[in-house]
């Protein structure tokens, strides 16, 4: 009997304020390729305006709990959640002065709360632990893209997640990118590779 795979569950973390722009096309074409491919693929924009995150405030109550989950309740709870659960975690993100966003920034330090360490024993557990992690990144020229992966790499790294990036140069400013469909393709064609696991 053929055992059917269930389809991978992939969460994408939009990390541009701006509704429609280079980020959120990227996103929505990522999706698309990913479907295609039989994959379940849920957007979240956390740099909406209405998106309330407040960043890490170093206050270390999650490694007091038994559950991975930051105390702090606001939007980022919910998708921090929907990290635990998925197979691959995607941020998209635009260019900001060679880095992330810094409202992606704050969802990204959140994930602490998705960690236990026992730094007497030299332990880290993680339910992000064998997922695949990535960065979709668009910027108006081509330089920083080394510089803005680096974080999320070794973050990978350190958890054992593995990782995949796509970068786009020459997107132009916010809602350019919509005319071009190389990048289309490019970004389709990720989406499967992430879907395929
Ligand atoms: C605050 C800010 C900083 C930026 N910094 C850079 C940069 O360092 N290098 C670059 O090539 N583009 C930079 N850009 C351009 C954006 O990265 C680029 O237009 C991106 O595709 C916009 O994506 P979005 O429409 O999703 O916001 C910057 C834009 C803004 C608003």
């Amino acid at each position: 009997m053929a055992i059917k795979r269930l389809p991978r569950k992939i969460l994408v973390l939009a990390g541009s304020p701006v509704r429609d722009g280079n980020t959120d096309t990227l996103a929505g074409w990522f999706a698309e390729g990913a479907r295609a491919q039989g994959a379940e693929v849920e957007v979240v924009r956390v740099a909406a305006r209405e998106f309330r995150s407040a960043g890490c405030t170093s206050c270390r109550a999650c490694q007091k709990l038994e559950a991975y989950a930051c105390v702090i309740r606001d939007d980022a709870s919910a998708a921090l959640a929907k990290m635990a659960k998925a197979d691959a975690i995607i941020m998209a993100t635009p260019l900001y002065f060679f880095s992330a966003s810094a409202q992606l920034k704050t969802v990204f330090d959140r994930m602490f709360s998705l960690y236990k360490w026992d730094n007497a024993a030299g332990t880290m557990q993680t339910p992000l632990a064998g997922k695949t992690f990535g960065v979709i990144a668009s910027a108006y020229e081509g330089a920083g893209f080394d510089a803005l992966e680096k974080p999320f790499r070794l973050t990978a790294e350190y958890t054992g997640m593995k990782f995949y990036s796509l970068r786009v140069p020459n997107a132009g400013v916010s809602g350019d990118i919509r005319g071009k469909q190389e990048i289309r393709r490019k970004a389709a064609a990720f989406g499967k590779k992430i879907a395929k696991g």
